[in-house]
């Protein structure tokens, strides 16, 4: 029984992951399920949750939302019951948000005592729907509360007069360690105040489970300020060192309440994000290997290392369209991180718009645009620029002289003209080789290229398959820069810059345009501040097949790495 457990558990941590690595930049939106019985009425985005509408929605009398977690994969079903008190047929919408990470494996809706399986659309398939929903409109605003890194997943269906429905569904997502612990997010938002409102999470792991919390609830949309009174005040039970179950049961009285606190109207009920926080105990070499019927998943974050010296090399947008609360939030970020770099660190400071300016601390004025100020002709598709003809002023290392200067520089930026980010990230990754090869000491430095942007390519090469393809490919000859994108605000072409990233061995994130920004960033920042490990690979003996990503150019302090396998040998 235990063991079967485990083995579905285990399974499906490696499809997941294969999945994850598969098709990394696409699958996100390819979460769209329609019922089996999907007719044309049942569209997924009617705007019918106004105010004066609200009273006639059915009633959801139970919510319940199970999740059970079996090292770090959560397999969490929402049941959704509701009643029609009218005397004619209403419409009922179940909206559930899930982690962008996760992907639905079941869903079955129970109308009139019969229950209707829904079917998970072939990715293309699905991908179009979403598209074209998005594009009419639907599926955004639907639901009034959003929250950020998510997906949304909307049906809806007729209740007849005086009867019940209810939606079970079912999703899957492997939690990630990051900043030294696992995270589970769970979104809550019925719509409205549900009398039997329930979460119950139950986590076992092989290893002994530590720091286990519930902090404070969430509204999903900003980040910064922990309000101690929205404690969940969740119920947790240590059953033993390996397992433990945590409950949340907010009455209506305190649902009300906590909308109350996270800014959103009462009559709507709770609207955020319940939050779980633990991590494993694990050994000072960090390495942990699950196996089952000879697949395996092994678990890699070692705990006793000192941070690598690092070069950041920080490419910061300055178009105009960076101009007001933006260049002021990136201002006030990089205020924080530039003072949050080792001093062993060495960093570039590199400001774009049309033109690409690597700033010289120790003499701003004589600090040149490429290419308007050095003959260069600019961006030709048939002729490479040789950066090798042009000087540019050295990595400068993090002293608290430099830091200071390079503080001074960002707080001048001045917002104006066009984004070329193909010659901006070329002139970034010539800093990364220069600052290799021309070393003043005998420190090897882990580089780290480090992309803000908040829009699309306008000038230069345009093409955004072409910078991608072109970006990677040199970054490839050279010794890897893992490559951290981060888009900035609403114009920023998310699914280029994610692909961008992953091809260069780093991940990208979306700064939302909100007043909570410049935190944002410095919580990226944080990720990805400590690399403890270069150019990990990891070795199997050859009997082991099918194997995940093996090579990873950086490991950062907090998070884990992550491969599977299938180990024939211990199977026969
Ligand atoms: C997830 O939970 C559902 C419902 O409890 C169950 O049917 C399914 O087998 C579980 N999946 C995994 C991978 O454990
Ligand atoms: C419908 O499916 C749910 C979830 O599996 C189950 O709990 C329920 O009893 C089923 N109802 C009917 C009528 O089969």
């Amino acid at each position: 029984m235990n063991k079967r457990k485990l083995q579905l558990s285990l399974i499906s941590t490696l499809f997941f992951i294969l999945h994850t690595f598969a098709a990394p930049a696409d699958s996100q939106h390819s979460l769209v399920v329609r019922s089996t019985e999907s007719s044309d009425d049942k569209e997924t985005g009617k705007e019918d949750n106004s105010p004066e509408i609200l009273p006639t929605v059915p009633r959801i009398y139970q919510m319940h939302i199970q999740s059970n977690v079996r090292n770090r994969f959560a397999n969490t079903t929402v049941v959704s019951k509701v009643r029609n008190l009218a005397h004619k047929s209403q419409e009922a919408t179940f909206s559930i948000v899930l982690p962008e990470t996760a992907f639905i494996s079941g869903f079955i809706m129970e109308v009139d005592g019969k229950n209707y399986t829904a079917y998970v659309k072939e990715k293309e398939e699905a991908k179009r729907d979403y598209d074209q929903a998005v594009q009419s409109g639907q599926g955004a605003a639907h639901v009034a509360v959003s929250a950020r890194d998510s997906n949304r997943f909307t049906v809806s269906v007729n209740v007849e007069p005086e009867t019940k429905a209810a939606f079970y569904l079912t999703y899957e997502e492997l939690l990630k360690r990051q900043d030294g612990h696992y995270e589970q997010i769970i979104n809550i938002h019925p719509g409205q105040p549900v009398k039997d409102l329930g979460v119950e999470v139950v986590i076992k792991e092989t290893r002994k489970i530590k720091n286990l919390k519930a902090p404070p609830l969430r509204s999903g949309n900003e980040i910064g300020n922990e309000n101690s009174e929205l404690d969940p005040r969740a119920d947790i039970e240590i059953v033993n060192d390996k397992t433990a179950i945590v409950r949340f049961r907010p009455n209506v009285e305190r649902q009300k309440q906590i909308a109350h606190l996270l800014g959103t109207d009462e009559n709507e009920g709770l609207a955020g994000q319940f939050v779980i926080q633990y991590d494993v105990e694990r050994d000072p070499q960090g390495g942990e290997v699950l196996i089952q019927d000879g697949y395996f998943v092994h678990f890699f974050a070692p705990t006793d290392l000192a941070p690598l010296p690092k070069h950041v090399v920080f490419v910061l947008d300055t178009s105009s369209s960076m101009h007001g609360q933006k260049i002021q939030q990136l201002k006030e970020a990089m205020d924080k991180i530039l003072g949050e770099l080792h001093e062993h660190d060495l960093f570039s400071l590199v400001e774009f718009n049309t033109n690409v300016k690597v700033w010289d601390l120790n003499n701003p004025a004589a600090s040149v645009w490429y290419p308007s100020e050095t003959g260069w002709t600019g961006y030709d598709e048939d002729r490479e620029t040789d950066f090798e003809k042009y000087t540019f002023p050295n990595a400068y290392l993090a002293s608290s002289d430099n830091i200071k200067k390079a503080k001074h520089t960002v707080s001048e930026f001045r917002p104006t003209a066009a984004t070329d980010i193909y010659t901006a990230l070329r002139v970034g990754l010539h800093l990364v080789e220069l600052a290799r090869t021309h070393k003043s000491d005998e420190v090897d430095r882990q580089p780290i290229l480090v992309f803000l942007t908040d829009g699309d390519p306008t000038v230069g090469l345009r093409s955004a398959e072409k910078i991608t393809n072109k970006i990677s490919e040199f970054n490839a000859e050279a010794r890897k820069s893992p490559i951290f994108a981060l888009s900035f605000g609403r114009g920023a072409d998310k699914s280029f810059l994610q692909k961008l990233a992953i091809r260069n061995s780093g991940f990208a994130k979306h700064i939302y345009e909100a007043s909570d920004a410049a935190l944002q960033l410095q919580d990226f920042y944080r990720q990805i501040s400590s690399p403890l490990l270069a150019n990990v690979n990891f070795k199997y003996e050859p009997s082991v097949t099918s194997l995940t990503k093996t090579e990873f150019p950086i490991h950062f302090g907090g998070s884990e790495l992550v491969v599977c396998g299938f180990y024939s040998k211990h199977y026969i």
